[in-house]
């Protein structure tokens, strides 16, 4: 069902675990599986310069996590906000249709952690 890369992704995904007092947190909930994620973002300067991650999901969940969370590594919280699930799944080289529901998990997740970072800098 999944293709090579993405299987390669949840066989050895990056970014799993928590960051010691992270600047930012996202917990999200899928509802149509009950599957749960929490991104946590290291943020300096507006900087993301540390993404991890923690799920009780599926594979495609897990592979758009760890790449999701490769993507935003550097990049402004500016530029994170605009990250989409379509473009992690692209990285990915696709998911089947019906998991394409997971990968909205990670662009969730990032996004509430994101303002959960401008939220606390106000
Ligand atoms: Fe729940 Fe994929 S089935 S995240």
């Amino acid at each position: 069902m999944y293709n090579e890369k993405v299987m390669e992704v949840f066989r050895n995904p990056k970014n799993v675990g928590e960051i010691e007092n992270p600047d930012g947190v996202g917990r999200v909930g899928n509802a149509s599986c009950g599957d749960i994620m929490e991104i946590q973002l290291k943020i300096e300067n507006d900087i993301i310069v540390d993404a991890k991650f923690r799920t009780f999901g599926c594979a495609a969940a897990i592979a758009t996590s760890s790449t999701a969370t490769e993507m935003v590594k550097g990049m402004t919280v500016e530029d994170a906000l605009k990250l989409t699930n379509k473009k992690v799944v692209e990285t990915l080289g696709g998911l089947p249709a019906q998991k394409l529901h997971c990968s909205v998990l990670a662009e969730e997740a990032i996004k509430k952690a994101i303002e959960d970072y401008l939220s606390k800098k106000k």
